[in-house]
């Protein structure tokens, strides 16, 4: 059986915190018995040795991506993952998504899009490209930095990406290329690699052609963890909100490939939208849930109750007024690090879901649009704004989970599609 990111992929989800932090670092790992030597050809099997070796190593330091927060462009940028680690010690954090262009072309500039402070780990950087040697290059460049993995977006449906750019989701119509891209990635990487997709795009969405993207990437290269967005994408021109809530989610899909393919790590996203909900996916069989908006929207009930709810750690007592205390030191010290970026508004974004329907909300909100004319620095703007939330709010741990949908997954085991059948040559070679 393949271990993976410190657990069994087949065990079950069982989040007894002492005992994973006793076992952590001393899991029989088989693996570790075979004999690692690092090569660059790409040959499948010494790559997928690679991986399998670096994923303990990843094992090692951290508890496995149970929960992970989306990547999200102009969202999860480094303001709020250090917002988000301080509420949560355990949730993966995953980066906006970074065209490798980018990175190739800003190589003498890459602090600026790729550095980010030792707490934030474990962080994967997500990467987006359809240019071979880009991504070799970008991969390489991003070493330096010690992401945790490195994922490859297959599931931006936005017309800049998936249109012009021609890659995004529309890379799951060619899942040659992508298990070629993902084996330039691997082969440049000392850590995991992972593919971030759609359920299928337009018409290409029945459950088989997903299997053969998923089968034809994980054939070609080492990837072993997919993030399965469960809804598809419709490159017919509506915005990439619409396409975030009008294709319909099919969790099917997702627990289908959980059953078809039980080598892989699964990881299932999309409108999922609190913890009650990650763990009812969890015990349905999912390795991981991602969560995306309602992490941003409402960090401090969602985050606030990972650690504890889905790990089982001991309740930290953690309150946003320390929260904030922290927050304040980091604000400070990046202010303007860049020239006039980052400025206060930048900073201050992600906290302006903080306080998400709690009383003084609104005032603060209000007290915040004046302060940003004339703040200069981080502790002078909450000196001026954060008197309109009351102590009582300011002082208090996170309350009870909000309670989720319980029966999200309750059915979905009736309604998978049939076992995926296919000889491993028409897939391969059509
Ligand atoms: C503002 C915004 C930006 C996003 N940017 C990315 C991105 O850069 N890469 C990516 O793979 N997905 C991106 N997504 C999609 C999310 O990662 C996630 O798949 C989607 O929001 C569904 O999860 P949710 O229902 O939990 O929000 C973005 C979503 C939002 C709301």
């Amino acid at each position: 059986m393949m271990k993976f990111a410190g657990y069994s992929l087949t065990a079950p989800f069982t989040p007894i915190y002492p005992n994973i932090l006793k076992n952590y670092s001393r899991l029989p790992f088989d693996i570790f018995k075979r004999n690692w030597t690092k090569s660059s050809s790409v040959s499948v099997h010494t790559q997928k040795d690679q991986v399998l070796a670096n994923a303990v190593m990843v094992a090692e330091q951290y508890l496995p991506p149970w929960f992970s927060v989306a990547p999200m462009m102009d969202w999860t940028d480094n303001h709020y993952r250090t917002l988000a680690r301080l509420i949560s010690k355990h949730a993966w954090l995953y980066t906006e998504m970074l065209a490798a262009e980018t990175i190739v072309y800003q190589k003498d500039n890459l602090d600026r899009f790729l550095a980010f402070s030792p707490e934030q780990h474990p962080i994967v950087l997500q990467i987006g490209g359809n240019n071979l040697e880009n991504l070799a290059k970008a991969t390489k460049l991003a070493n330096a930095y010690n992401y945790d993995e490195i994922n490859f977006n297959c599931g931006c449906p936005s017309p800049k990406v998936a249109g012009h750019g021609c890659f995004g989701v529309r890379l799951m119509l060619d899942p040659k290329f992508v298990g070629e891209a993902m084996s330039v990635i691997a082969a440049n990487t000392d850590v995991p690699v992972s593919v971030k997709c759609r359920i299928g795009v337009d018409d290409h969405d029945s459950y088989n052609e997903l299997c053969d993207f998923i089968y034809k990437v994980s054939s070609l290269s080492p990837t072993r963890h997919f993030i399965i967005h469960s809804r598809k994408a419709l490159l017919n021109g509506i915005s990439p909100a619409e396409n975030r809530s009008i294709p319909p989610l099919k969790y099917e899909y997702f627990y289908g490939l959980l059953r078809d393919f039980p080598d892989l790590r699964l990881t299932i996203n999309g409108g999922i939208n609190c913890v009650d909900e990650v763990n009812a996916a969890l015990r349905s069989g999912a390795h991981g849930v991602m969560v995306g908006r309602a992490a941003y929207h409402n960090p401090w009930h969602t985050l606030g109750h990972v650690d504890s709810t889905i790990y089982g750690a001991p309740k930290s007592g953690l309150t946003r007024r320390q929260v904030l205390e922290k927050y304040q030191v980091y604000g400070d010290s990046v202010l303007r690090k860049y020239g006039q970026k980052p400025g206060i508004r930048d900073v201050v974004k992600p906290l302006l879901h903080l306080f998400y329907t709690e009383p003084g909300n609104g005032l603060w909100k209000r007290k915040a649009d004046a302060a940003f004319q004339h703040c200069t620095t981080i502790k002078s703007f909450f000196e001026e704004t954060l008197g309109a939330i009351p102590d009582s709010v300011m002082d208090s741990p996170v309350m009870e989970p909000p309670s989720g949908r319980d029966d999200l997954f309750a059915n979905v085991h009736s309604l998978l599609p049939p076992p995926y059948e296919t000889t491993e040559q028409e897939v391969l070679y059509a």
